[in-house]
């Protein structure tokens, strides 16, 4: 005789057969994008304490001064960066689960929708720009990487401080959460039907190989990075105000 399994709903909020601790992954999202969301909202618009010889801060760059422009300058450059973020795909999953719990982990029921219609209607269709705020950002994190070479040049000499290292880092992590993109991944090779017949194929196909393995940390990308940025203007305004020296090794 064929039995049937009984447990919680799926339909319920909250109702779920698992027993492990699956409420920590989006409580920890969801703080640690709303302190991230809190801090770098605060810091671009104070408009001031954001450059230190050499050093600029990542969430003002490239920096753009205009005289007719009264607000702070981070605002006509951070949408790039922000909106590349806002429409990651594993930022979306992690927020969608975090903020609107729909559902809020796998196999947990979710808060009810009369129509689910995923991303194919205003405003969610916009995350399909995601690919466009790649293009966008891989010219700002071409500005950062000039950044870090202006953060070696001491009065135009060769030198190094602790916010050349804090720049580098947030730098290479930045390039690492690009490289890591599942858009980029596609641009390379997931819209080929097979390498072996296309111009360059095999080259397209070891850098989508090599591409491939950094996508498969994605998530790891996001966070250190999301970190590191929100760390290098912290460092970088700390400097500024004077509120502390920033050490010089040579
Ligand atoms: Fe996350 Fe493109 S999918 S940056």
């Amino acid at each position: 005789m064929a039995k049937t399994m009984s447990g919680p709903r799926r339909s319920e909020f909250g109702a779920t057969m698992r027993r492990d601790a699956w409420w920590m992954e989006p409580a920890l999202v969801a703080v640690g994008l709303g302190l991230f969301g809190i801090y770098s909202t605060w810091a671009a618009l104070q408009g001031q304490h954001y450059f230190a010889e050499p050093y600029l801060s990542p969430f003002y760059s490239p920096l753009i001064l205009l005289d007719w422009w009264p607000w702070s300058p981070a605002i006509l450059i951070l949408w790039v960066p922000l909106g590349f973020r806002f429409t990651c795909y594993y930022y979306r999953k992690a927020y969608y689960r975090a903020y609107f719990l729909n559902p809020p982990a796998c196999a947990v029921g979710g808060v009810r929708k009369k129509k689910y219609s995923g991303e194919t209607t205003f405003p969610f269709i916009l995350q399909n720009l995601h690919r466009y705020f790649l293009y966008l950002s891989s010219i700002v994190l071409g500005f950062l990487w000039l950044d870090v070479l202006y953060a070696f040049n001491f009065d135009g000499h060769l030198g190094m401080g602790l916010g050349t290292l804090v720049l580098l880092a947030n730098t290479s992590l930045l390039t690492m959460y690009t490289l890591s993109c599942h858009s980029l991944r596609h641009l390379v090779g997931g819209n080929l039907n097979c390498f072996a017949t296309c111009a360059g194929g095999e080259t397209r196909h070891k850098v989508w190989n090599r591409l491939s393995g950094f996508n498969a940390h994605h998530m790891f990308w996001a966070w250190t990075s999301l970190f590191m940025v929100g760390f290098a203007d912290y460092y970088v305004r700390m400097v500024a105000s004077g509120a502390i020296t920033d050490p010089r090794f040579f």
